[in-house]
């Protein structure tokens, strides 16, 4: 059954600072949407906002899964509801091993009970597929962990969890080629119909691996445009700058 991420004229302030300013998005699952603008516009407040982040108050607008109002639920429920976040500079853990976080957590999202042992046997399997080395399951969660590895372990996360909406933040930055195709192959094995994805961008090389059905631009806390493929292709080449975009306001937005 298709499910709907609505979020509904979003306006959102952090440390009395307004940094959204109106912000209506909606993705469905089964779907890709890419998320890009300048340094500082807003992209990752959006993120931290869709999940529930206590640091960011919302003043005015509401977000929706299906039918529910999410606005005001805490981290965990939405997680629960079936919201996926990785963060662009993801935390580290002490103490905490990467098996037991990660069987805790499937086991909470999916409300199963899966051994130890047969989770050990699925998680080295799915480490695999993205070409992690297997001696990682003993470390503990993002430590000491090189930032390639952090991203793989975020893509570990979506392939484990198979979340109704996950909002990639960054994931691509840092990687080196190889490495941005294997996060790639792994967001693409990940994703199907029962999934929407945001992915939150500065480069147009990942978009090629995954085919977003639309590209939004982000500047100055609002979505000032929406388009194709192409229009990611255009910032690329011609940056943030080119006169059309410029001009343009929220109001006379429109499709590339
Ligand atoms: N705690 C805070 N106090 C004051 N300003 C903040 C705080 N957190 C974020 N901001 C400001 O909010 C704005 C948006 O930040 P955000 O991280 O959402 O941008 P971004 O689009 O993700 O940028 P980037 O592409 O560099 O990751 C920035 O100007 C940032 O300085
Ligand atoms: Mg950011």
């Amino acid at each position: 059954m298709t499910k709907t991420l609505r979020i509904e004229d979003l306006h959102v302030s952090v440390a009395g600072k307004q940094i959204l300013k109106g912000v209506t998005l909606e993705i469905t699952t089964g779907t890709v949407h890419a998320l890009m603008g300048p340094n500082g516009s807003g992209k990752s407040t959006l993120a931290h906002v869709l999940m529930g982040h206590p640091k960011y108050t919302v003043e005015k607008g509401r977000i929706f899964l299906d039918d529910k109002d999410i606005t005001h639920l805490p981290p965990n429920e939405r997680a629960k509801l079936g919201l996926f976040l990785s963060f662009q500079y993801p935390a580290e853990i002490t103490g905490v091993k990467i098996t037991s976080f990660l069987r805790t957590a499937y086991n909470t999202l999916h409300n199963t009970n899966m051994s130890v042992v047969e989770f050990h046997k699925l998680l080295k399997q799915t480490m695999t597929e993205l070409a992690m080395n297997p001696d990682m399951i003993k470390r503990c969660l993002n430590e000491g962990f090189s930032g390639g590895e952090k991203k793989r372990t975020e893509i570990l996360q979506l392939l484990l969890f198979k979340p109704a909406f996950a909002i990639l933040d960054e994931t691509d930055s840092g990687l080196d080629v190889d490495a941005l195709r294997i996060v790639a192959e792994g967001i693409n094995k990940a994703r199907g119909k029962d999934m929407g994805i945001l992915v939150i961008t500065h480069y147009n090389r990942i978009l090629d691996y995954l085919a977003p059905d639309k590209v939004h631009i982000m500047r100055d806390g609002k979505i000032l445009k929406t388009g194709g493929p192409n229009l990611a292709k255009q910032i690329e080449s011609q940056g943030y700058e080119f006169s059309e975009f410029a001009s343009l306001t929220q109001e006379n937005s429109g499709e590339l």
